[in-house]
């Protein structure tokens, strides 16, 4: 039921192209990990709502931030196994605080995790209160080493950390929503500078949603103003050198002249295409893919693959993810009643859709 007409053609117009695009031949040596062939699959896991998800090729697992939760799962995607689920005392078990931005450091095994405190979320930033963290996570040596709170620097003046980013030197960039904003963390987790200060006291103005980094350039997407809750967007990206002392943003073009990108959540630069392409997750929308060939001075809006998928899953795609050489669209669901005793709704089953074969034709 998930695999819909359009998957089906798309998979046949990729096997046509594919020897033009070439990428998959040129990252296959990196990994030890088998191929991941199965196409869409769904995780089975009470209360998973997955928002990000990163496959690490050293361990052959996929970690997936649980939004309501406030903890990571960890699933064998060659196996379909679940393994069990990383939590974080003091901040799991509080109702208010989830697990949103997540970045895997390849070399190290390092998870990043940003903690948001959900009143901003629900409030489209009117009530900016609530504690936000970066926890640093080694998946080698399964223990936490260590977070910083966010807060401390804020003082919850503004808020809506939500997405994390991280530089050769291993400094942190948290993009914070209400309104935007960016936090460097450094190393040690010991010094949190405030890189991007926020241009207005008003909370509500819709900023930042996600980052990701090619080279020195941090890339970032900014839903400019435009809610959340809406499809139709003016979105902004932006590219700061992460060598500055201070954030300093400088548009990227967006091409073709006048095009408009829709409200946005994270963004994703799938290893496979060597930071040239990055695949921008739309709420109710799909995933917008963007190529550029001048290391992001300009990009080109090349197509958006649609979230058509069945209305139970409410088209909601918090993210992208890259298993293997596949990508998959994250489908995300509003829990609905809140399971007494817990922190989520009552689902189990979180599709990821497969999508590869409709990237890949939108870039031949
Ligand atoms: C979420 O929490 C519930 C209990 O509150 C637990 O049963 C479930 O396994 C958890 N799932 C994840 C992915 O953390
Ligand atoms: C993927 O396919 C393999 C081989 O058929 C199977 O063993 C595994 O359980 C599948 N994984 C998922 C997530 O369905
Ligand atoms: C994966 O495992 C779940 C149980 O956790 C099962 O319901 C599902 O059918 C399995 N998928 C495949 C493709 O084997
Ligand atoms: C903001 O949210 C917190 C947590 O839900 C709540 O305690 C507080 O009263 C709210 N503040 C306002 C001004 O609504
Ligand atoms: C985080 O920092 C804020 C602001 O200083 C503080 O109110 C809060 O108690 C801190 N949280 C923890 C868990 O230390
Ligand atoms: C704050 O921003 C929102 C959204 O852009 C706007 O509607 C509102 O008028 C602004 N409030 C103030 C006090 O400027
Ligand atoms: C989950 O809860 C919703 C109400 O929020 C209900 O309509 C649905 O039947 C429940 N599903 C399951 C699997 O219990």
């Amino acid at each position: 039921m998930m695999t819909s007409l359009s998957f089906q053609v798309g998979i046949v117009v990729s096997l046509l192209f594919r020897p033009i695009l070439g990428h998959s031949l040129f990252n296959r040596g990196n990994t030890h990990c088998p191929p991941f062939n199965n196409g869409t699959f769904s995780i089975h896991q009470f209360q998973l709502y997955p928002d990000m998800a990163r496959y690490d090729p050293h361990s052959c697992l996929l970690y997936i931030s649980s939004l309501f939760n406030g903890t990571i799962a960890t699933f064998s995607p060659h196996t379909n196994t679940t393994l069990p689920t990383i939590t974080f005392p003091g901040i799991t078990e509080i109702f208010d605080l989830h697990a949103s931005g997540l970045h895997l450091s390849p070399s190290t095994g390092i998870l990043s995790l940003v903690i948001d405190a959900q009143p901003a979320f629900l409030t489209g930033g009117a009530n900016a209160s609530g504690d936000y963290f970066l926890v640093k996570y080694s998946t080698r040596s399964n223990r936490e080493l260590w977070r910083a709170n966010l807060t401390s620097v804020t003082e919850a003046k503004w808020s809506g950390f939500q997405d994390v980013a991280v530089d050769k030197r291993g400094n942190s960039y948290v993009i914070g929503t209400y309104p935007s904003s960016i936090l460097k963390v450094d190393k040690s987790g010991k010094k949190i500078t405030v890189w991007v200060p926020p241009k207005t006291r008003n909370t509500t103005v819709h900023g930042f949603t996600g980052v990701e980094t090619f080279g020195e350039a941090l890339l970032v997407v900014d839903s400019n103003g435009v809610p959340e809750e809406l499809s139709e967007g003016d979105s902004l990206l932006w590219r700061f050198d992460m060598r500055d002392e201070r954030g300093r943003g400088e548009l990227v073009k967006l091409k073709p002249e006048g095009v408009k990108l829709g409200v946005p959540d994270a963004i994703l630069l799938p290893g496979k295409y060597g930071g040239k392409v990055m695949l921008v997750a739309l709420n109710y929308v799909g995933i917008a893919v963007m190529r550029s060939g001048d290391g992001w001075k300009s990009a080109e809006l090349v197509g958006t693959v649609k979230s058509d998928f069945p209305a139970f899953f409410q088209r909601i795609i918090p993210s992208a993810v890259q298993i293997g050489e596949k990508i998959f669209m994250v489908g995300q669901s509003f829990p609905g009643e809140i399971v007494p005793g817990t922190k989520g709704g009552n689902q189990s089953d979180f599709p990821f859709f497969d999508i590869t074969a409709e990237v890949d034709a939108l870039l031949v």
